[in-house]
């Protein structure tokens, strides 16, 4: 009877428990061995370890539950469902309006994005892509004790600004949960396109439609903590005129942005940096910090806070191997 028990139990186990997983996953023992692709073609085999499998998963659980939100969107609107996916695939891999209109490094227009089709297809690849960068952002930050000034706070409310789906603050609603689990937060993403509501919803994520060159949003976003922008700073703010937007946001509650991409070289950011070392008065007190590399802009950190020279006495390791690749 005794070994039934015993039996039953261990089938019951949460996820999340395994002997060489803490409760962080920041001191993980196990291997990089968990396979898992984050593009569309399966050409590119990633590695994670244990924490990282079990991070994948209950990101699954999660785009199981949106693709198929999706997909019941397509059926109301009477589209036909495998076409609209066809033509999604299409948009998606060959990028038709790549390269068109005024503003580099524009990958899908406007059209494309409201494309229910596309939206699949985009929601299906890009949140291992967002989800895996975002979570080993997190950590590399924490490594370095960025998140300090964030811990005697009892809420903190953080924004996506043209946040799209918001793999990014489900990547930091995981994050806090497993590393800072006694601090309330709260997250907004503000975009344009209306259509991402759906995965907002499912993800518990507020959805503020807005353009992030109004005034009004910027002032919006000053009601904020912390900030992130991924993908978004090199693609639409990398002009002299516009980082003036990024420091304008930089001001009120605002104490932290965190910039994702996979772009070496932002302007804006060099631009901010450069500010930094007092050539450019307004930017004095605005601080950047590079996660990756001094000279890499891939995640980085603008900040109007101080940073604690105290480093964690072990860092945590990343979950996903090589991310960003
Ligand atoms: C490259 S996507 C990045 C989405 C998401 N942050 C990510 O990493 O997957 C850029 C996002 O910016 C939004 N966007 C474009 N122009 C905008 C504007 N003026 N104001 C607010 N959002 C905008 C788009 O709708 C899209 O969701």
């Amino acid at each position: 009877m005794a070994k039934k028990i015993k039996k039953v139990k261990s089938k019951l186990k949460p996820e999340t428990s395994s002997s060489d997983v803490d409760e962080s996953g920041c001191h993980d023992t196990s291997e990089y061995k968990f396979v898992y692709y984050p593009d569309l073609k399966q050409k590119y085999k990633q590695y994670a370890n244990k924490t990282g499998e079990l991070l994948l998963k209950g990101l699954n659980k999660q785009m199981a539950k949106i693709l198929k939100s999706i997909t019941e969107q397509m059926e109301e609107q009477k589209l036909d469902v495998k076409k609209t996916i066809d033509e999604g695939y299409y948009i998606y891999n060959e990028k038709p309006s790549q390269g068109v209109g005024k503003d580099k490094g524009i990958t899908w227009s406007d059209e494309e994005y409201e494309h229910l089709g596309f939206q699949y297809m985009y929601l299906k690849v890009k949140s291992t892509q967002r989800f895996t960068e975002v979570y080993n952002m997190l950590v590399r930050a924490h490594n370095k004790n960025y998140f300090e000034k964030f811990k005697s706070m009892k809420s903190v409310d953080i924004v996506s600004i043209g946040g799209g789906p918001s793999y990014e603050l489900y990547a930091l609603r995981v994050f806090f949960k497993r590393f800072y689990k006694n601090i309330h937060i709260t997250l907004t993403t503000i975009d344009l396109n209306n259509n991402w509501k759906v995965p907002n919803k499912i993800f518990d994520v507020q959805f503020v439609q807005g353009s992030f060159y109004d005034k009004d949003v910027i002032n919006t976003i000053h009601k904020y903590d912390l900030s992130i922008m991924s993908y978004v700073m090199f693609h639409y703010f990398d002009k002299p005129k516009k980082s003036n937007l990024i420091i304008n946001m930089m001001s009120g509650r605002m104490k932290m942005m965190l910039v994702n991409s996979r772009v070496k070289n932002i302007g804006t950011y060099d631009y901010i940096k450069r500010g930094k070392r007092g050539k450019r008065g307004k930017r004095g007190n605005i601080k950047t910090y590079n996660l990756i590399a001094e000279t890499d802009n891939r995640q980085v950190v603008v900040t109007t806070e101080d940073i604690s020279p105290n480093l964690p006495d072990k860092k945590c390791k990343i979950p996903f191997l090589d991310v960003p690749f």
